[in-house]
């Protein structure tokens, strides 16, 4: 079965959040399998990957959009050094930028990639058996291959869509229509949705089958899904959960080159300690104390807006008994409160930016990550800190309610049930209380180090999704 995965990020080639790391990992976990040839196409990126290694040019041609000409070219990397073969896709202005979002053209950007994607497929008459889309930026290929007389040859061609994010959609202006390659226009309504064009909308339409990144998030989007809900409602029939697992080759604490004290579970506490030490004395912290991490996008998803006041208060009221430390960037009014907070208290820490190694050294010596999400399709670094030894603190939400289970329900992590404030300091809360229990603490470490979060059973999961659609 020939797999191609089309996506605007893939780790190591270009990150800027758990995309990533799923599109790197699942198809070389989907590769494992016999008979499978799983594939990934993405945008070029002006990014330090492309300069380290080589790649054959396997397409040059020209797509029109609109009034627009634009020269298409396809490279593909030689060696498959990720364990899949990986093609990008170039055109000059549009995908040959500095990162994956944050222009002001990005329809066109992202309707240009799926557009010189499905041309690349059908002027080369290449084979394949599923396109399987990766969130809003490719969610118009399952309507594109069915209805733009332009890729006859790929009609029929099984299309599976992904939601990693239900919360960005990229709704367009019906302007942008004649950006879109010819299509059958009384097909129009697959397209919209309230009167924009919708590309999430149009996947969740025309795909073979679609999937959420855990079932706990399925279950939300029914009630809460920005608009969506009823469509998902009806389309519930070919709707999926899939959890996602994690690459647990990249994610090894025996193996990790980025970590200052390799462990494994029988040396973990030792090893953890020393971890912690010298990312205290970096920081400035105090490593007899509890840490507490944050690491992610300072975005309402994520209950980023919680932590200027959680690190105030419960260093006020545990009479600085704690430490905490936040890796990340976004909201401004948020990073500017942590700031002053980061000159105010001493047992906090803030990194602002993008860290890869940081945030592995994170995982391995903080001794709680706190993830208060409003929303959470699945959530890696609950399960990164998990086969790290670092007890997660979450709230009960999407991916992280399948993944980590209170302690009081026999679980090795710690759950709070409203985003706000005082119920993240009542979990901190309980966490101390866990802390100064050594044995406990043992146990626990123990038990979230022996969670097996790889992806060899969702690899499978979706490859009979694929085969049933
Ligand atoms: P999302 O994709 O919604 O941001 P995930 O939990 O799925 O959330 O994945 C986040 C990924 O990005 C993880 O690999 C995490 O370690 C990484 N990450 C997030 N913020 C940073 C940061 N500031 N520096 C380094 N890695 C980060
Ligand atoms: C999205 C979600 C996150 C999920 C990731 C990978 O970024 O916000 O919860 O883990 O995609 O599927």
């Amino acid at each position: 079965m020939t797999i191609y995965h089309l996506s605007t990020e893939c780790y190591p080639v270009a990150k800027v959040g758990g995309l990533a790391d799923v599109v790197g990992a699942l198809p070389k976990y989907q590769n494992k399998i016999k008979g499978v040839d799983s594939k990934v196409v993405m945008p070029w990126y002006n990014k330090s990957f492309i300069y380290n290694h080589e790649f054959d040019i396997v397409f040059d041609g020209f797509i029109h959009q609109g009034p627009n000409m634009l020269q298409v070219q396809v490279l593909k990397e030689k060696t498959n050094v990720l364990g899949f073969e990986l093609f990008m896709v170039k055109i000059p202005g549009l995908l040959d930028r500095e990162n994956p979002y944050g222009y002001a053209d990005e329809n066109f950007q992202f309707i240009a990639f799926q557009h010189g994607v499905l041309h690349w497929l059908s002027a080369m008459e290449i084979r394949l058996d599923v396109l399987h889309c990766h969130d809003y930026h490719t969610g118009l290929v399952p309507f594109m291959t069915e209805h733009c007389a332009e890729f006859a040859f790929l009609k029929g061609v099984k299309t599976i869509g992904t939601i990693h994010n239900g919360e960005y959609q990229g709704n367009m202006n019906w302007e942008m229509a004649k950006y879109i390659p010819s299509f059958d226009y009384y097909k129009w309504g697959l397209l919209d949705w309230k009167g924009q064009i919708n590309p999430l909308a149009a996947m969740i339409k025309c795909c073979n089958a679609f999937t959420t990144v855990s079932e706990g998030y399925l279950e939300e989007l029914f009630i809460s899904f920005r608009g969506l809900e009823s469509l998902v409602r009806q389309e519930f029939g070919k709707a999926y959960g899939i959890i996602n697992g994690i690459d647990t080759e990249v994610w090894n604490p025996e193996t990790d080159p980025m970590l200052d004290f390799n462990y494994n579970i029988t040396n973990a506490l030792e090893q953890k300690k020393k971890n912690k030490e010298k990312i205290c004395k970096e920081y400035n912290l105090k490593p007899e104390l509890p840490l507490f991490a944050f690491i992610g996008r300072f975005a309402g998803e994520k209950g980023a807006d919680l932590l200027p006041d959680m690190v105030w208060r419960s260093i006020k009221q545990s009479y600085g008994a704690l430490n905490i430390i936040i890796l990340g960037s976004g909201d401004p009014y948020i990073e500017n409160k942590l700031k002053e907070y980061d000159t105010t208290y001493t047992n906090f820490a803030l990194d602002l930016g993008y860290k890869e190694q940081l945030s592995h050294k994170i995982y391995a010596s903080a001794d709680f990550l706190l993830m208060p999400s409003r929303v959470e399709p699945c959530g890696l670094n609950q399960m990164y800190s998990m086969r790290y030894g670092t007890i997660p603190v979450v709230r009960y939400t999407g991916g992280l309610k399948d993944t980590v289970a209170d302690i009081s329900t026999g679980g090795a992590g710690l759950n709070f049930a409203f985003p706000g404030v005082d119920d993240m300091i009542h979990a901190m809360n309980r966490a101390l209380s866990l802390y100064n229990q050594k044995e406990i603490m043992k146990d626990l470490i123990h038990a979230n180090m022996s969670f097996d979060f790889a992806w060899e059973k969702s690899a499978e999961k979706y490859l009979k999704l694929y085969s049933n659609s």
